[in-house]
């Protein structure tokens, strides 16, 4: 048997992907790979397969097979293509799986690496949004390990003291605020995508760098930190933190507060998720706290920043409320980056569809789905009045 871990990584082209390809190419001596997963960006994905060998390479799209399966001609790797080749990419006995799929499409590999009890990096928070207590049940059962990759989730992992669980207070998420953080209503309405995803501290995918611009991203975390930490809504404080540099804080019952703290680089999270229960090196810029001199605090603004109203009603709600907030926000944020609506619509149609589509419990993920595409349906006819 080999001692080095073997990975797959869902999602392997993105950002979150490719910091993951970074770091398993830095320890061939620590990490061999199993399958590697895309949508649609062939030639990513191809390279990253010449050079780390997986098994199986896939690509979710089936019309980029052809191009994949010639890409990779004589190198002795599988290629399949379409929504069940990556989730039998997810089935591979891979120990250790990277789940940075963005969106709901991650769902159906990430619970069956799950179902399989594999130790799964969970980059992919739209997972647990739209159904955690079904993953997190889902976990349970088969003996799986979650590690957050999320920033902030990862530092609450680190600093969370699972065996008091009821010392704890409350956790505390920062938030950096993203681009639009000190800017008017007046001046978001008008802003274009290339403003929107220009993040100032994070390097990330268009559909996160949106949700942070809209603080969407801060409200998922919510619901994400909710289903991992098994904390209650009104225990979950968000504080604004432009540096970065604080990624999250514990706060328990004698007053101590425990926070983690680094660069605003994924490749620590990354690490800590790849190498544990160890730590493995990662070449990120160190932290110099002379050279930062001030750290900064500020409450959010729900005005200004719907989104953490709309979130934290949806995790009251329960049921079906988060899945719909996200699949109404995933069809949004696609409608502005194609510059169909503007960006204080994102919060709109996720407002309208949240009080359209009817509410109901989840008792499995076909009922997650079902409400996924009656969120989407009904969102996308939000979009297509608002641009006619
Ligand atoms: N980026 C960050 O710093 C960061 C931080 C914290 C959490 N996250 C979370 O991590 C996840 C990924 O974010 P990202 O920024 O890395 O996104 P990204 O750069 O847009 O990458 C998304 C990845 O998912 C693949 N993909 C998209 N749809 C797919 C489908 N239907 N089936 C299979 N693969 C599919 C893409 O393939 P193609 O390249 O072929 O399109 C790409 O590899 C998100 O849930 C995000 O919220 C990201």
């Amino acid at each position: 048997m080999s001692a080095r871990r073997g990975v797959t990584i869902l999602g392997s082209t993105g950002s979150i992907g490719c910091n993951t390809v970074e770091l398993i190419e830095a320890r061939p001596d620590l990490y061999r790979v199993e399958a590697l997963v895309a949508n649609s960006r062939v030639d990513i994905l191809a390279d990253q397969a010449r050079r780390l060998k997986p098994r199986l390479a896939v690509v979710a799209d089936e019309t980029a097979y052809s191009a994949l399966k010639e890409a990779l001609a004589g190198t002795g790797i599988e290629v399949a293509a379409g929504a069940a080749a990556v989730v039998d990419a997810a089935e591979l006995p891979a120990d250790w799986v990277m789940a940075s799929i963005v969106g709901a499409a991650g769902l159906a590999p990430t619970l069956a690496a799950v179902r399989r009890g594999a130790v799964v990096g969970l980059a992919n928070k739209e997972c647990l949004v739209c159904a955690g207590q079904l993953m997190m049940a889902e976990v349970e059962k088969h003996g799986a390990t979650l590690l957050p990759v999320d920033s902030e989730h990862s530092a609450i992992f680190q600093v969370f003291d699972f065996d008091q669980h009821d010392r704890i207070e409350k956790i505390i998420l920062t938030a950096s605020g993203g681009p639009f953080r000190t800017k008017s209503r007046e001046f978001m309405a008008d802003v274009t995508p290339e403003q929107a995803v220009a993040h100032p501290n994070w390097s990330m995918g268009a559909k996160i760098s949106v949700d942070s611009a809209s603080m969407f991203n801060k409200g998922l975390e919510l619901i994400e930190a909710h289903h991992l930490f098994d904390m209650p809504e009104d225990k979950i404080d968000i504080v604004v933190h432009p540096q970065s540099v604080i990624h999250s804080l514990v706060s328990y019952v004698d007053g101590s507060v425990l926070a983690q703290l680094g660069s605003p680089d994924m490749r620590t999270p990354i690490a800590y998720a790849l190498g544990w229960p160890k730590r493995i090196d990662a070449p990120v810029p160190r932290l110099d706290l002379a050279a930062i001199g001030t750290f900064t605090f500020e409450a959010p603004d729900e005005i200004r920043f719907p989104s953490l109203r709309l979130a934290r009603a949806a995790l009251r709600a329960g049921g079906s409320a988060a899945a719909v907030l996200n699949a109404a926000n995933e069809m949004a944020v696609a409608a502005f980056l194609g510059r169909r609506i503007g960006f204080l619509d994102i919060a709109q149609v996720v407002e309208r569809t949240l009080e359209g589509v009817e509410h109901c419990e989840l008792g499995s993920i076909d009922d997650v789905l079902v409400q996924d595409q009656r969120a989407r349906a009904f969102a996308a006819a939000i979009i297509d009045r608002q641009v006619r």
